[in-house]
């Protein structure tokens, strides 16, 4: 189902379908899909020519991916949405206070139940005015954008669909905003890229705006593993759709079924890992690059990592991109965190704009 939307932020008459006249809501594409498949393209061509090889796990998400990652986010195993949704559902009242934002960003968007918590505490106490989504899909824009149109009547809203390491820049700057990167995404990240990321954010933001970031937390190992490992196998499938994503979009011939899921913890850098491990040797053509890949019986893609983090750790790194950092919370548990940071610094480096 298409909905309807502005296509980029000078849309002409006529050109695609739009929201509703009237409405307060357009949308911005940054990345269409002929630039993303070059994209996917550059990423396998070097991570499949590198040793060990890798695919970033950016490349999970086509629609299959995102209805099999919902679909671990219910499993019995997987606990960081269930926990982060149990801190949010009691927190997020004071987060909306102590923000005092009006505008709430968040990166790799739906409009979840944790979204909505979010917008609702800031609606009720009469600060919400705009909702920025960003994410790389621009279907899920698009449905979060005219689900917040219906839920909350005069709310400016405007979507952005765009990549974290490309268009971060293109977010609007309007309003008194709360940046939220929710679901312990940060934890994909390598260090020297979370340190830039974190960076990027402080240098986007002006001083007395927020960060409200999710970090999954270190804990043993046996459960880490099954989270990351189901019984019913769920994130084996979706570990092995990223083959699928680059069979449909660079027309390569791999044999899903030729690759086993292999998850590892890896205690010293504190990071799951997940990998494809080709069951045999085996050659993929991929014909986009021209040239044969070729997998020895037991090699391995590496697909993923997730950090599992320290509250004192997480402190501090927000306090090395520039944060003071005003709260963390943790479920009952002690399994997930939320950090809220406030952006530090001279409030007239900066203009305000209204
Ligand atoms: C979406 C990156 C937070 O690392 O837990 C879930 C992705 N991978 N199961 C995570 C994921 C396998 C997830 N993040």
């Amino acid at each position: 189902m298409m909905l309807p939307h502005n296509s980029g932020s000078e849309a002409e008459a006529g050109q695609g379908p739009r929201l509703p006249a009237g409405s307060r809501a357009s949308i911005q594409v940054c990345i269409d899909e002929p630039q993303r498949d070059r994209l996917l393209l550059s990423d396998v061509s070097s991570g499949l020519s590198s040793f060990p090889k890798e695919i970033p796990p950016k490349w999970f998400y086509d629609d299959a991916g995102s209805r099999l990652f919902n679909k671990i986010t219910q499993l019995p195993e997987y606990y960081p949405h269930r926990r982060e949704r149990e801190i949010l559902a009691r927190r997020a009242g004071l987060i909306a206070s102590l923000s005092a934002a009006d505008t709430l960003v968040e990166l790799g968007s739906g409009f979840s139940p944790k979204t909505i918590m979010l917008l609702d505490a800031m609606q009720s106490i009469g600060n919400l005015r705009s909702f920025v989504p960003f994410d790389v899909s621009e279907e899920s824009v698009l449905r979060t954008a005219a689900g917040a149109v219906e839920a909350y009547g005069d709310l400016d809203v405007y979507g952005v669909v765009g990549e974290f390491d490309l268009h971060l820049g293109e977010l609007p700057a309007e309003g008194r905003r709360l940046l939220a990167l929710l679901g312990g995404t940060i934890g994909n990240f390598t260090p020297d890229r979370r340190k830039s990321f974190l960076n990027e954010v402080s240098g986007l933001l002006r001083p007395g705006e927020l960060l409200l970031l999710g970090a999954d937390l270190v804990k043993d190992s046996e459960r880490l593993l099954a989270a990351y490992d189901d019984a019913a196998g769920v994130t084996a499938e979706f570990n092995r759709n990223v083959l699928k994503v680059i069979n449909r979009h660079l027309g390569a011939d791999f044999v899903v079924e030729r690759f086993t899921h292999v998850v590892t913890y890896e205690e010293d850098s504190q990071w799951i890992e997940m990998r494809l491990r080709s069951d045999v040797d085996q050659d993929v053509y991929i014909p986009t690059l021209g040239r044969l890949i070729h997998f020895s019986e037991g090699e391995d893609i590496l697909t993923e990592i997730s950090i599992k983090f320290r509250l004192a750790q997480v402190r501090s790194e927000l306090q090395s991109a520039g944060f003071e950092v005003v709260e963390q919370w943790m479920d009952d548990a002690g399994d997930f965190s939320l950090s809220l940071g406030r952006l530090v610094g001279n409030p007239m480096d900066k203009p305000v704009v209204e």
